[in-house]
């Protein structure tokens, strides 16, 4: 069994799961299923019940994925079939940005729960420090961000949301909350890959107990024809995009590849039976230049 470099509750490696314990006292497992832009009901079925079998038991959702009512609908059917309850599993889902503020953030919250047919999340993000509409450098946006954590923290202490995190934020963005937020934030979502290494961003999260979970870790498959992750899987004997996913696991940050092809449901879980070693680590994140392949939070006021 190789020796993980970072602190789990439990572990049943034989069925791709790794649960970590958020500062909300809840457990997250450590690796996921992404599903944004998987919008059509039978494919989303499909690809829920695979990564069920293989022992995923985490969902990432999102309200503007428009996949909510679809997921909702194939877990209702799916679990049963896995012998699994709702309480076996972590849906995570967010906020969008026209979504935010006070009486909005918390009706949003209610129709995704509605939707996925559920009567608890397990996280609820703010998915963008910004407010549709406005324009980055509004100071509204600061306000609108403030009201919605303010609902998220009563939809948590109402018991609707267990654990309640942000994505998309800066350090900035974060720092300010410290000045409103009565719970900190259990989780912070970002890009996170060897083209992007936001020291700043995990140094935060380590200094206040927020997890940091990655997304785009395959940097939308932008990364899986770069030459030394390739050279670290062939010695490896292993896929490109499970270098990438390790080298995340192995640095105690959260993975939720996506994809839609079944074959690469199971490929992307097959990530506990090999380690990278100290200098593959250093030798990918060497790669790191400061590019995102999805948005640019930097200049939300
Ligand atoms: N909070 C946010 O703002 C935010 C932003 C972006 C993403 N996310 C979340 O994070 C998840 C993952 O991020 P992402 O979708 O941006 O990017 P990603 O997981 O880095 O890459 C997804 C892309 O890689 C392909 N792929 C997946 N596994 C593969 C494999 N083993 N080999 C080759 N290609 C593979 C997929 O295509 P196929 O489907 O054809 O396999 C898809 O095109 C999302 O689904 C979403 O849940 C959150």
């Amino acid at each position: 069994m190789p020796t993980f470099v970072f602190v789990l509750v439990k572990a049943d490696f034989a069925m791709n799961r790794a649960i970590f314990k958020l500062c909300s006292g809840y457990d997250m497992p450590l690796f996921g299923l992404g599903t944004c832009q998987i919008k059509e009901s039978d494919i989303i079925y499909k690809v829920i019940d695979e990564a069920l079998r293989l022992g995923y038991r985490l969902i990432d959702t999102a309200s503007s994925y428009r996949n909510e009512q679809h997921i909702g609908n194939a877990l209702k059917d799916l679990l049963p079939k896995h012998g699994l309850k709702r309480s076996d599993i972590f849906i995570t889902s967010k906020l969008a940005p026209k979504e935010q503020g006070t009486e909005p953030a918390y009706a949003a919250c209610m129709q995704s729960l509605q939707r996925l047919q559920t009567d608890y999340l397990d996280l609820y993000l703010i998915h963008w420090p910004g407010k549709q509409k406005l324009k980055p450098d509004d100071c509204g946006n600061a306000e609108a961000r403030r009201q919605s954590w303010l609902s998220c923290e009563r939809l948590h202490k109402e018991g609707k949301v267990r654990s309640i995190g942000v994505s998309n934020y800066t350090v900035k963005h974060l720092d300010e909350m410290l000045g409103y937020a009565t719970t900190c934030p259990a989780v912070l979502q970002v890009e996170y890959h060897p083209y992007l290494v936001q020291k700043d961003l995990l140094s935060w999260c380590n200094l206040h107990n927020t997890h940091l979970q990655a997304y785009s870790s395959l940097g939308r498959t932008h990364l899986l024809s770069d030459k030394d992750v390739i050279d670290v899987a062939k010695r490896l004997e292993r896929k490109p995009s499970q270098v990438l996913l390790r080298w995340g696991l192995q640095q105690n940050i959260g993975v939720i590849p996506k994809t839609q092809n079944l074959e690469r449901v199971a490929e992307n879980a097959a990530l506990w039976d090999f380690e990278l070693t100290t200098k593959d680590m250093e030798r990918l994140s060497q790669l790191h230049r400061n590019t995102k392949f999805c948005w640019d939070p930097s200049g939300i006021a």
